[in-house]
C-alpha cells in the first residue's frame, strides 16, 4: 500500500554478537566444505550469539545506537515494535524486555513474528501506529537468535544462518524528500511445511519425542524456498516500485535480504537491477532473518552507498511462506 502518513526513517543501529564462526569452524563439526559453502550460498562466517547472551541485550544495543543518531532519547519512543522468530522468552515478548531495558516506560512494546521479512512487516506496523496518530516516534527493530533454532547436526541449514540485530527509528514527518514511498507485503501460508519448526510450540510442545526427533528445530526443504524466494522477491521489488510511481531505472541501490549469494543475484536480474547497485553482505553475516536488512544498511551507509536522497528498494521473503519490499527515499 502507499505509504500515507509522511514517514522517514531517522536513526539506524547494529549489534552482532562478538563470536565469529568461519567456514573452517563447521569443517570441523560437519560434513561439509569451506568451498562447497562458498559456491552454493556465498556465506563466508557469521556471528553466533553466547549462551548468556540475551535478544534484548541485542536489541537494545542497537536501538542506542539507532536513538543517537535519530537525536532521540526513550521517553520519546512511542512504541516498540520487535520482528523476531526468536524471542528470548515465549512470555513475555522480548519488546517488553527492551522497553525496560530502554527505560521506555510509555512505549508501547509488540513483537512481530513474520520470520525474515519481520523487520519490513514491523515497518508497517508501525506506520500504521503512526497513519492512525497512535506514535510519533517508533522503534523498529529485526533481532535474531537463529543459532538457538538451528540444528547444528543438520549440515543443510547449520552453515547457513547467523545471529544479530537491528534498529531503526521511523517518525512522522513533513519533509518530502527523505520518507518511505511505498510498503509492500504478503504471504502464501498453504506453504508453511516448506520451512518450520516442527516441535516445541502448542502443537506439540517440548516432550522427550521432540527432542529425540530434534524437531524443536528448523526443517528446511532448500531448494522449493530457494525457487520461491526469487519469484516472491522480484514480484514483491516490482508491486513497491508501481506503488511508489518509480522504475527499476530509479533504484540507486538495492538492499534484499541476506540469504544466499545465488538467490541475491536471481532476484537482482529478475528485477532488472545489475549488481553494481545491490548490497551485498551474506558473506560475513549469514542469514540473520529479520535482522539482515538492517544490518546491510548499516554497512551500505558506512559505505557511502546509500546517502540523503538515494533511493533505497529493499525486499525479504521467508518462513509462512511470507514476504515484503519497501521504496525508501533515505
Ligand atoms: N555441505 C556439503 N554438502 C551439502 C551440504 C553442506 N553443507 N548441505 C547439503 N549438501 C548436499 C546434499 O546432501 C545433497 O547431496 P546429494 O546430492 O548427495 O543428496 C547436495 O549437497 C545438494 O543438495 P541441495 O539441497 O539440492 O543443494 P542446493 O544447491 O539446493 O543448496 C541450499 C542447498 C540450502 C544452500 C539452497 O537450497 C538454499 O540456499 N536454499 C534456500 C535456503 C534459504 O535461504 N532459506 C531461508 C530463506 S529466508
Amino acid at each position: 500500500m502507499n505509504s500515507p502518513a509522511g514517514v522517514a526513517l531517522t536513526g539506524l543501529g547494529v549489534a552482532v554478537p562478538t563470536k565469529v564462526i568461519t567456514n573452517a569452524d563447521l569443517e570441523r563439526t560437519l560434513d561439509t566444505s569451506n568451498d562447497w559453502i562458498v559456491s552454493r550460498t556465498g556465506i563466508r562466517e557469521r556471528h553466533w550469539a553466547a549462551p548468556d547472551e540475551s535478544l534484548a541485550s541485542l536489541c537494545a544495543v542497537a536501538a542506542r545506537q539507532a536513538m543517537d543518531q535519530a537525536g532521540v532519547t526513550a521517553t520519546e519512543l512511542d512504541a516498540i515494535i520487535l520482528g523476531t522468530v526468536t524471542p528470548d522468552h515465549r512470555l513475555p515478548s522480548t519488546s517488553c524486555e527492551v522497553q525496560a531495558l530502554l527505560g521506555a516506560p510509555q512505549a508501547i512494546p509488540l513483537d512481530v513474528a513474520a520470520a525474515c521479512p519481520g523487520w519490513i512487516y514491523s515497518l508497517a506496523v508501525a506506520e500504521g501506529f503512526i497513519a492512525a496518530g497512535r506514535a510519533k516516534t517508533v522503534l523498529v527493530l529485526g533481532a535474531e537468535k537463529l543459532s538457538t533454532i538451528t540444528d547444528m547436526e543438520d549440515r543443510s541449514t547449520a552453515i547457513l544462518f547467523g545471529d544479530g540485530a537491528g534498529a531503526t527509528i521511523m517518525q512522522r514527518t513533513e519533509r518530502t524528500d527523505r520518507r518511505i514511498l511505498s510498503i509492500v507485503l504478503g504471504a502464501d501460508g498453504t506453504l508453511i511445511d516448506l520451512l518450520l519448526i516442527p516441535g516445541g510450540g502448542s502443537l506439540h510442545p517440548m516432550s522427550p519425542e521432540v527432542i529425540e526427533e530434534r524437531s524443536q528445530f528448523m526443517k528446511m526443504k532448500g531448494r522449493e524456498v530457494f525457487k520461491a524466494a526469487v519469484v516472491a522477491m522480484a514480484n514483491a521489488c516490482s508491486e513497491a516500485l508501481a506503488e511508489a510511481g518509480l522504475t527499476k531505472d530509479d533504484v540507486d541501490l538495492l538492499v534484499p535480504h541476506q540469504a544466499n549469494i545465488r538467490i541475491i543475484e536471481a532476484t537482482a536480474k529478475r528485477t532488472g537491477i545489475s549488481m553494481d547497485r545491490v548490497m551485498v553482505n551474506v558473506d560475513r553475516f549469514g542469514n540473520t532473518s529479520s535482522a539482515s536488512i538492517p544490518i546491510a544498511l548499516d554497512q551500505a551507509v558506512a559505505e557511502g552507498r546509500l546517502r540523503p536522497g538515494s533511493v533505497l528498494l529493499t525486499v525479504s521473503f521467508g518462513a509462512g511462506f511470507t514476504w515484503g519490499a519497501a521504496v525508501i527515499r533515505w
